[in-house]
C-alpha cells in the first residue's frame, strides 16, 4: 500500500519557507505558492510547488490524492507556551475580575495559581490525562500540530513529577508532538508560606532535588521560571535556570508580565530559548532581545482575557530585529484558549502585527523557540508533513475572522488528525 499522499488544489500554499529564525522584514514574507500542491511520503514533505509541476511528478501518480478544493494550506501551528495540564477552569475568578478584582489581588488571597495547585494535587492521573487528551483534540481542530506543555500546578515533588509523567504518556497516546517544560518555580507553594519556610527554601528544593530528578527521568527539555512580581525574583530565577542548565534543561522564562523586573535581561544573558509575555519591557530590553537569539514570545490572549490595555510592544520588537513568536499561553487563569487563529486575530488587531508576521511568529519562529525548526514550522522538503487546511481563500482571512472556526483539516506527519464534517 502506498504511503504517499498528494495534497493538491490549494488556492494559496502558505509555505513560510526561508531563513530561520525570521527577524524584521523577513518575518513579513509568507512564501506563498498560488494554486499549489504538496507531495507527502512517509509522513514527510517530499515535494512542494505549483500544482501542475507537482502533479506531473512520477511519484505523484501513485499517491493518494487529497483535493483541498481551492482552500488555503499552511504549516500546522506550533503553540510554544501552554500550561496544558490542569484540573478545572477558574470561571469564578473570571467573574470576580469582571466585578473589579485584579489578577494579582485574587492571587494574594490564595486564589489564582494556588487554587489550580490545590485542584491538581487532588486530581487523579486519569482525569488529568483525559482532560489534556480532550484539549489536544481541540488544539488539532484549530490547526495546531505541536504543543509545548509546562508543569507548575503541582509545586511538590510528587505532583510535579505526576504532571511531567503525564506529558510523557501523552506523547505516546496521541499524535501531536509535545515538548515538555519543567515549571516547578511557578509560584511559592502554600506549605512554604507557613511553618517558617520561605521562597528561598523552595528554590533550593527545586534546584537541588526536583531538577536533578526531572533530568534523571528525562521528563523535560526546558526549565521555566515565573520571574515576576508576586512570584520569583531575578536572583531566584538565575539560581534555578543555571541549575537546570547544568542538568541539561534549557532555560525559558515568564518575563515582565505584571511588572518590569529585569527577567528579560537575565534571559538574554543565559541565552534562554525564549522570554515570554513582555508586556512591561522597556527600550533596553527590546535592544537586548534584538541582539540575541532569544525568542520574544508574545501572549496576547492574556491581555484580552484579563481585560488589560497594555499589550506587548510587537511593532517595536519586530522593527528592532527581535525574533518574535506567538503562543496561546493556554491556562485556566489568564488565557483559557487553545485557538491559535484567535491569537493571530489579537496579534493583528491589538498589537498591529500584519497577518503575514503573525503567521510567521506562530509557526516557524515558534518552532525555532522549541528547537524544532528542522522538523516543523514551514512547508519545505524534508520536514514533517504537519499541515492545516483552512476553509478560506486568502491567508489574511485567518486573523480577519475572529471567534469563527475555519480549520477544515489538520495533518500531523501526513496523517489526518482532524477533519471537519462536511455540511
Ligand atoms: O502565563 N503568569 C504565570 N503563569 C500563567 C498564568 C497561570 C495561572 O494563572 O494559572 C501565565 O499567564
Ligand atoms: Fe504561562
Amino acid at each position: 500500500m502506498s504511503s504517499s499522499l498528494l495534497l493538491t488544489n490549494c488556492s494559496q500554499l502558505v509555505t513560510l519557507r526561508g531563513p530561520v529564525p525570521r527577524r524584521g522584514k523577513a518575518l513579513a514574507n509568507p512564501g506563498i505558492i498560488r494554486d499549489g500542491a504538496v507531495l507527502i511520503e512517509n509522513g514527510k514533505i517530499a515535494a512542494v510547488g505549483p500544482r501542475t509541476e507537482i502533479e506531473a511528478l512520477p511519484e505523484s501518480l501513485d499517491a493518494e490524492k487529497l483535493d483541498a478544493g481551492g482552500r488555503i494550506a499552511l504549516p500546522g501551528f506550533v503553540d510554544s507556551h501552554t500550561h496544558l495540564l490542569f484540573a478545572a477552569s477558574r470561571a469564578e475568578e473570571y467573574e470576580m475580575r469582571i466585578a473589579g478584582a485584579s489578577y494579582e489581588e485574587i492571587a494574594r488571597k490564595g486564589g489564582g495559581i494556588l487554587s489550580s495547585v490545590k485542584r491538581l494535587r487532588a486530581a487523579t492521573e486519569e482525569s488529568l490525562q483525559q482532560g489534556a487528551l480532550t484539549a489536544l483534540q481541540q488544539f488539532a481542530a484549530h490547526g495546531t500540530t505541536t504543543v509545548e506543555a509546562k508543569s507548575g500546578y503541582g509545586l511538590d515533588a510528587a505532583s510535579e513529577l505526576k504532571t511531567l509523567r503525564i506529558h510523557r504518556e501523552l506523547k505516546r497516546a496521541q499524535p501531536l508532538d509535545i515538548v515538555s517544560t519543567f515549571l516547578g518555580a511557578h509560584v511559592v507553594p502554600p506549605e512554604y508560606r507557613r511553618r517558617g519556610k520561605n521562597a528561598d527554601d523552595y528554590v533550593e528544593l527545586v534546584a537541588q532535588e526536583l531538577i536533578p530528578e526531572v533530568a534523571r527521568e528525562g521528563l523535560a527539555e526546558y526549565c521555566d521560571v515565573f520571574c515576576d512580581r508576586g512570584a520569583f525574583t531575578v536572583k531566584q530565577a538565575r539560581r534555578i535556570l543555571t541549575a537546570g542548565r547544568a542538568c541539561g534543561l534549557q532555560p525559558r522564562l515568564h518575563a515582565e508580565q505584571l511588572a518590569r523586573t529585569g527577567a528579560t535581561q537575565l534571559g538574554v544573558e543565559l541565552h534562554a530559548a525564549s522570554c515570554d509575555h513582555l508586556e512591561k519591557i522597556n527600550r533596553a530590553d527590546i535592544r537586548a532581545l534584538a541582539k540575541s537569539d532569544t525568542v520574544a514570545t508574545l501572549l496576547p490572549g492574556c491581555c484580552f482575557h484579563l481585560g488589560l490595555a497594555r499589550y506587548a510592544p510587537a511593532r517595536e520588537l519586530i522593527e528592532a530585529g527581535a525574533i518574535v513568536g506567538l503562543a496561546t499561553d493556554y491556562n485556566p487563569g489568564t488565557s483559557p484558549t487553545l485557538s491559535m487563529p484567535m491569537i493571530l486575530s489579537l496579534a493583528c488587531t491589538q498589537m498591529r502585527m500584519t497577518p503575514a508576521e503573525a503567521l510567521g511568529a506562530a509557526t516557524i519562529n515558534a518552532a525555532y523557540s522549541l528547537g524544532r525548526q528542522k522538523q516543523t514550522g514551514s512547508i519545505e522538503v524534508g520536514k514533517l508533513a504537519d499541515l492545516a487546511v483552512f476553509d478560506l481563500d486568502d491567508y489574511r482571512e485567518i486573523p480577519y475572522y475572529f471567534g469563527v472556526h475555519h480549520c477544515r483539516l489538520t495533518l500531523k506527519r501526513g496523517k489526518a488528525i482532524y477533519c471537519a464534517n462536511d455540511k
